[in-house]
């Protein structure tokens, strides 16, 4: 059985760069810089410009994470797309990432499989075990894994929405995981889901238990109620539940491995809050400066937080071949996994 490995990292932020303030300036909504900040660390976000959708994203970060992995996107073998900001309800992204990637043209068309994910801020963990479970059984040498979002079209940009319009941003990261016979790779991935706070965090849009699945008026027109169109979040339910989980997904991932925090060389938190990754480092007595972050550049990029991560500390020569690095991420769902790799 070969080994699974991230072979290459990329990224891709859009440049449109939004402050604190001018969420105040621009948007009218009624927050401080310093609340954002003390209570999440976000000072930054970037929002994409009307009709830039994750698969544009996406393109752009899985470019680079094939070049860096040395193949051309003629050997990716299938596609997985983690995101909660599909561009429709369906096709899944995947499917226009592929297209743009030019996986369907001419004589070299090899029109990969391309899965979604569907596991919001996991999104990318669960993405890496399928990925790394397909490449050990051998069926396929290359996977390029995405996450990629565009939350800033779906925020509530309003005082009404500050909870949750002050979190989020957009950004795309992707990896490439390869077979190989070196004795390095995914060691182990441990996911997790508790449905009983599917309601805690959600964005429904529409019900379709419902006849119609959006209400019509007179004229047949859908009408969406901002509760419905716009992701609603019991903040504090999630905080707790944030914090309690990752310490369990990272002590499942040390028991399974033997393994304890001093083995780590980096830690690659989901970024929904700097404070929910500083409290939960202070738990395990993790040191600080073990913890990778980008929250206050780039807010909560969901599924993209961590391939984001990855590519950043890659590019700064902060990651490095040889040492091992731990995963943990958790959202809505609630779902959440930790991951253990030697890079
Ligand atoms: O990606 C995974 C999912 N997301 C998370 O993991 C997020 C987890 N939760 C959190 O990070 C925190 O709960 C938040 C940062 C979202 C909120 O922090 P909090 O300390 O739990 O605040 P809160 O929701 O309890 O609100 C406290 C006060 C309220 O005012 P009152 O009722 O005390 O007068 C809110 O209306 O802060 C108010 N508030 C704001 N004020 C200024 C809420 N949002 C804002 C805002 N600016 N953006």
């Amino acid at each position: 059985m070969p080994n699974a490995y991230i072979s290459g990292t990329g990224f891709f932020v859009p440049p449109n760069v939004v402050s604190n303030d001018q969420l105040i300036n621009d948007f009218n909504i009624d927050t401080t810089n310093e609340w954002i900040v003390q209570r999440t660390g976000i000072e930054e976000r970037r929002f994409v410009d009307n009709g830039v959708g994750p698969s544009d994203l996406a393109v752009c970060a899985a470019e680079q994470a094939i070049a860096n992995a040395g193949i051309s996107k003629h050997d990716i073998g299938m596609i997985v797309f983690a995101t909660l900001s599909p561009e429709h309800s369906f096709p899944g992204s995947g499917v226009h990432l592929q297209r743009k990637l030019g996986l369907c043209d001419g004589a070299d068309a090899t029109f990969v499989p391309a899965l979604d994910v569907r596991n919001q801020c996991s999104g990318f963990l669960y993405g890496l075990a399928t990925a790394s479970s397909m490449v050990q059984s051998g069926n396929v040498k290359h996977v390029l894994l995405v996450g990629a979002e565009v939350h800033s079209h779906a925020l509530d940009l309003s005082t009404r929405g500050r909870t949750v319009a002050t979190l989020f941003g957009d950004g795309a990261g992707a990896v490439v995981v390869s077979a190989t016979d070196e004795d390095r790779g995914v060691r182990g991935w441990w996911l997790g889901a508790d449905g009983r706070h599917a309601d805690v965090l959600t964005q429904k849009i529409w019900d379709t238990r419902q006849k119609p699945f959006i209400p019509l008026d007179e004229q047949g027109v859908g009408q969406v109620h901002p509760e419905m169109m716009f992701a609603q979040m019991d903040g504090k339910l999630v905080f707790r539940n944030a914090v309690e989980r990752m310490i369990g997904a990272l002590f499942t991932a040390y028991s399974k491995k033997g393994l304890t925090h001093e083995q780590i060389d980096l830690f690659f938190f989901h970024q929904a809050n700097l404070r929910i990754n500083q409290y939960v480092a202070d738990q395990l007595k993790i040191p600080h400066d073990k913890l990778v972050s980008n929250i206050q550049r780039y807010g909560n990029t969901t599924a993209a937080t961590i391939p984001i991560l990855l590519a950043e500390a890659v590019e700064s020569g902060r990651l490095k071949k040889g040492m091992k690095i731990a995963m943990v991420a958790f959202g809505a769902g609630f779902t959440w996994g930790s991951a253990v790799v030697d890079w």
